[in-house]
């Protein structure tokens, strides 16, 4: 079942809520974080609620998903400056806590073991959010990787650069190569939360629900996971059999004062 929501604020509204009480829950919580322009609003919603309701976040450790290679941290399109930019400059970062691969790291295979290594010492991920790409990938694992791979240097199909380069200046090069947690890491996690907005999305999931569990689609994988909640808006949820969704509105929609 998909859980549909009218419109972007709306979801972002709801994940920044699950997120809030996973660490009131459990303060010292292990997040799986992604990046992308699905989850800018989600992000900024989050930090309302961290403002608000003065969530104590000082225990909280995450790990993200991916990083290019070859981008140091203070690249503006390197997914730690994005992630500086819409958390961590406001929840504070220790990289004792907050992990995001290195991308520049001289030794790939060994930092991709020690990358996933560190996952499972902190004790597994708790909540993991994810993104999607259109052709299916999550963090960065493109269709054809194997189901129990763990972190690990990928080649980025050409779709997934192009998608990207909106997010780079103009006559940039988006890497052709990045790190990303593999599809047993995010799978171990113990819950797992899908977002995806926007009509260019609504083909990937229509593919999603027919599709088998297959390495062509990477994200059909989460169909094998016990808890993991798709949550769509309106645009992406476009394609899909209306009995397959679950229309979220006011329900999910927080006490606003007049
Ligand atoms: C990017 C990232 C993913 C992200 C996905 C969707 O390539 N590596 O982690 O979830 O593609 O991005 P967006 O939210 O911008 O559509």
């Amino acid at each position: 079942m998909y859980l549909v929501f009218p419109d972007v604020a709306t979801i972002a509204d709801f994940v920044a809520d699950a997120l809030a009480s996973q660490v009131r829950a459990r303060p010292e919580s292990v997040l799986g974080l992604a990046t992308g322009g699905t989850m800018e609003p989600v992000y900024a919603r989050f930090l309302e609620r961290v403002r608000q309701t003065r969530l104590d976040v000082s225990r909280l450790r995450s790990f993200n998903l991916d990083e290019y290679i070859g981008l140091t941290p203070d690249h503006p399109q390197s997914y730690a400056a994005y992630m500086k930019q819409h958390l961590f400059d406001v929840l504070g970062f220790d990289p004792l806590r907050h992990h995001l691969p290195d991308g520049c790291a001289p030794d790939e295979d060994g930092y991709c073991r020690h990358y996933s290594s560190a996952i499972y010492q902190a004790g597994g991920i708790d909540l993991q959010l994810l993104g999607v790409g259109r052709n299916g990938h999550i963090g960065f694992n493109e269709p054809g990787t194997a189901f129990d791979s763990t972190t690990h240097v990928v080649s980025l199909d050409e779709r997934t650069r192009i998608d990207n380069s909106r997010f780079f200046a103009e006559g940039e090069l988006v890497p052709g190569r990045a790190i990303t947690m593999g599809l047993r890491d995010i799978m171990s996690a113990r819950e797992i939360l899908l977002v995806a907005t926007g009509a260019a999305k609504a083909p990937t999931l229509a593919a999603f629900h027919r599709s088998g569990v297959t390495p062509e689609l990477p994200f059909s994988v989460l169909k094998q996971h016990p808890r993991v909640r798709i949550v769509l808006d309106a645009e992406a949820a476009r394609l899909l059999p209306a009995q397959a969704c679950q229309p979220m509105v006011q329900a999910v929609l927080p006490a606003r004062s007049a």
